[in-house]
C-alpha cells in the first residue's frame, strides 16, 4: 500500500504540474482527492489493515494529501495569475499607436488637395504662412478693413471666445500677420482650418480648410493674379479649362472678384454640376485694399499686391464628385483611402 502511495503522488504530481487552466486543475484534485478519488480510496482501504500497517501508512497517506493539497493550491494560484496577466496584455491599448492607419503612399483628400495646391504655389516661389487658429478680432476682421457692422463680424456667424477673440473664419488673418512681419516682395499662401457658426449639412461643417494667398511687390495688377490664379485651375482641372473673373465685393480687396472656372464635367454645355450653368465659381479674390497695405506699413502708392482664398472642401468636392462634406470628418478608411 505503501507503494501505491508513492506512485499516486509521483501520477498526480505530474498530472498537476502539466495543467494549465483552472478546469484541469480541478480535474486533478477530483482524479486524486475527490470523494471517489484515488488516495481518497486509499483511506478508505486503511481501515482494513492491521494496526501496524496503519501506523505506517497512516502518516503516508496525510502526507501524501497534504503536498497534493499543497501543490494545487499552488498551481491554481500560478494558474490564475498567468490569466490575469495574459488578459492585461490583451486589453492593454498603446495610447502612442494611431488607431487606424492609411495604406502607405495613401493620403486624406483634404490633405491630398492642400498638397496639390500648395506644390503649384511653391514651384513659383511662394512661401507657407502659418497662423492660430484662435484669432483676435482686429487680425480677423478690423485690420482686413472689414467695418463693424459687416454680416460675418456676427455672434451668428463667426465663434467668439471673447469680446477680442475668436475662431478664425477665414485664413485672411495670415494676410495681416504676414504684412506686419515681411517686407515686399511678399509672396506667401497659407492653409489652414477655419471656423464658422454653420449647422453641419452636406454643404457646410463648423470646420473646414482654406488656403490664402497674398502677393505683394512694386507693379502687381490684376493681369498678375488672372495670370496666376488661371494656370492654378489648368492645374486642377486640366489645361482645357477656361476662367472667368465676375465682380464681387470683399472688404479687404478692391476691385474684388469671384473666380469661375469652366465646368470640368461637361466643359461649359451644362450639366448637374455646373447647375447648368457651364461655370463653377471656386475662389474669391482680389487687389489688395490700400487700407490693409498701410496696416502692415507698407507704402500702398509705391506697392500694389493682390490676394486670394480657397474653401479646400470645395475644391475637393467639386474635383473628386464628392456629394457630402462630412465624409471629410467621419474617417472611413474605405472612403479617404480612396484618392490619388
Ligand atoms: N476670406 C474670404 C472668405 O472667407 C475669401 C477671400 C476673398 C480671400 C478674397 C481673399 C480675397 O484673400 O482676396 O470668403
Amino acid at each position: 500500500m505503501e507503494e501505491r502511495i508513492k506512485e499516486i503522488v509521483q501520477e498526480a504530481t505530474g498530472a498537476i504540474r502539466e495543467a494549465t487552466t483552472l478546469e484541469e486543475v480541478e480535474h486533478c484534485r477530483i482524479t486524486y482527492l475527490g470523494r471517489k478519488g484515488q488516495l481518497t480510496q486509499i483511506f478508505k482501504e486503511m481501515g482494513k489493515v492491521d494496526k501496524e500497517e496503519k501506523k505506517v501508512i497512516g502518516p503516508a497517506a496525510n502526507k501524501a494529501k497534504n503536498t497534493l493539497e499543497q501543490l494545487i493550491e499552488e498551481k491554481k494560484q500560478g494558474v490564475q495569475e498567468q490569466a490575469l496577466h495574459q488578459r492585461l496584455q490583451a486589453e492593454t491599448i498603446d495610447v502612442t499607436e494611431p488607431g487606424t492607419k492609411m495604406e502607405l503612399g495613401k493620403k486624406h483628400p483634404i490633405n491630398l488637395m492642400i498638397e496639390k495646391i500648395s506644390g503649384f504655389f511653391s514651384d513659383m516661389g511662394y512661401s507657407i504662412a502659418d497662423g492660430p487658429h484662435v484669432e483676435s478680432v482686429y487680425n480677423a476682421f478690423d485690420a482686413l478693413n472689414s467695418p463693424e457692422n459687416h454680416p460675418s463680424r456676427d455672434k451668428t456667424d463667426t465663434f467668439y471666445i471673447s469680446k477680442d477673440t475668436v475662431l478664425r473664419p477665414h485664413t485672411s488673418s495670415v494676410q495681416i500677420r504676414t504684412l506686419l512681419e515681411e517686407k515686399p516682395p511678399i509672396k506667401v499662401i497659407s492653409p489652414g482650418r477655419c471656423f464658422r457658426c454653420d449647422t453641419p449639412d452636406a454643404t457646410h461643417s463648423p470646420m473646414f480648410h482654406q488656403i490664402e494667398g497674398l502677393l505683394v511687390d512694386e507693379n502687381v495688377t490684376m493681369a498678375d493674379l488672372k495670370g496666376t490664379l488661371d494656370g492654378l485651375a489648368k492645374e486642377l482641372f486640366g489645361e482645357g479649362t477656361r476662367t472667368k473673373f465676375r465682380p464681387h465685393h470683399f472688404p479687404f480687396t478692391e476691385p474684388s472678384a469671384e473666380m469661375d472656372v469652366s465646368c470640368f464635367q461637361c466643359g461649359g454645355s451644362g450639366c448637374r454640376i455646373c447647375k447648368d450653368s457651364g461655370w463653377i465659381e471656386i475662389l474669391g479674390c482680389g487687389m489688395v485694399h490700400p487700407n490693409v497695405l498701410k496696416v502692415g506699413g507698407i507704402d500702398s502708392e509705391k506697392y500694389t499686391g493682390f490676394a486670394f482664398g480657397m474653401g479646400v472642401e470645395r475644391i475637393a468636392m467639386l474635383k473628386y464628385e464628392i456629394e457630402d462634406i462630412r465624409l471629410f470628418y467621419e474617417n472611413d478608411m474605405r472612403f479617404i483611402q480612396q484618392f490619388k
